[in-house]
């Protein structure tokens, strides 16, 4: 595999960066992942968009335009022959010095890292007809969720809790109310309304959240943009989540109760079929 690092397109095994970065030390740093279909990146604009917000809000510095890294994006998925997969970017504040809890100079060199993934059938329907089963756990992330940092630890540990419960993924939970995925949107759909939590420092706003919310209200379909319970999921007619790694995926129970029929809901599935339809 071909990585990115500062500047030079290297194989995997001659990456190089400082043991001193604060990437590594105090995991300052953001990310982006964008996918591919047909070799092509799905809503670049969207992500480079929110990296620079990411980037504003820590008061860190692009390591180049956001036009410049559009190319390093495409010259990744050429050199990796990606079809069907993702581009993963990474910036972190670097650090030329000691380890200090202050950010450094506002002039340190950020580090830039990217690295593809292919996944082939990305875009098939076999993922998304058998369907998630997530569980739901506390949400005890920071309090600036709708920054993309690196800061995955506790997401890590809600996919932990899921696995161990023999679930796919959880959903998070705060103050009585599902936040997100452990790392997608979290939807229900009553009826003929699609209810997806509202934006705010609680959740990330997903590029693709905002591409089906769109789609969905392009096709005449009823959306609320508010919190809901896990109880209210239990009861919904389906469930289904988004990111730029599932597209859009049902979700068939929640902490073992069935939602719906259990099986993929005709809202996800006509969301998924336009979607990808959409993007390519
Ligand atoms: N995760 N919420 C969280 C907490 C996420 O980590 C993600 C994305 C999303 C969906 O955002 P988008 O539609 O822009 O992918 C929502 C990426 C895919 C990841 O961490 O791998």
């Amino acid at each position: 595999r071909t990585v990115y690092v500062n500047g030079d397109y290297v194989a995997e095994a001659d990456a190089k960066i400082s043991v001193f970065d604060r990437g590594f030390l105090f995991a300052d740093g953001v990310y982006e992942v964008t996918s591919v279909l047909d070799g092509k990146l799905i809503d670049y604009d969207g992500h480079a968009t929110r990296l620079q917000r990411s980037l504003d809000e820590l008061e860190m510095a692009a390591p180049m335009p956001m036009e410049e890294l559009l190319e390093v994006h495409r010259e990744m998925v050429r050199l990796n022959n990606i079809d069907e997969g993702l581009v993963y970017l990474q910036i972190t504040r670097g650090n030329p010095g000691d380890r200090d809890f202050a950010y450094p100079p506002a002039d340190t060199k950020p580090s830039l890292v990217l690295f593809t993934q292919s996944k082939p059938g990305l875009s098939s329907n076999a993922a998304a007809e058998k369907g998630l089963s997530v569980i739901s756990a506390p949400d005890m992330r920071w309090g600036r969720r709708d920054i993309k940092t690196v800061q995955l630890l506790y997401p890590s540990m809600a996919k932990m809790l899921a696995k161990a419960a023999g679930a796919d993924d959880a959903w998070m939970v705060e103050d009585g109310f599902v936040t997100e995925g452990s790392s997608n949107n979290a939807y229900i759909v009553k009826g003929n309304t699609i209810v997806t939590r509202h934006l705010g420092n609680e959740i990330l706003a997903g590029i693709t959240r905002a591409a089906v919310l769109r789609f969905a209200r392009e096709s005449q379909m009823k959306v609320e943009e508010r919190s809901f319970t896990v109880d209210e999921a239990k009861d919904a007619d389906e469930a289904f989540v988004t990111s730029a790694t599932t597209f859009v995926t049902p979700v068939v129970s929640i902490d073992g109760e069935q939602i719906g029929d259990g099986k993929q809901g005709s809202v996800a599935a006509r969301l998924r079929e336009i979607y990808i339809e959409e993007s390519r």
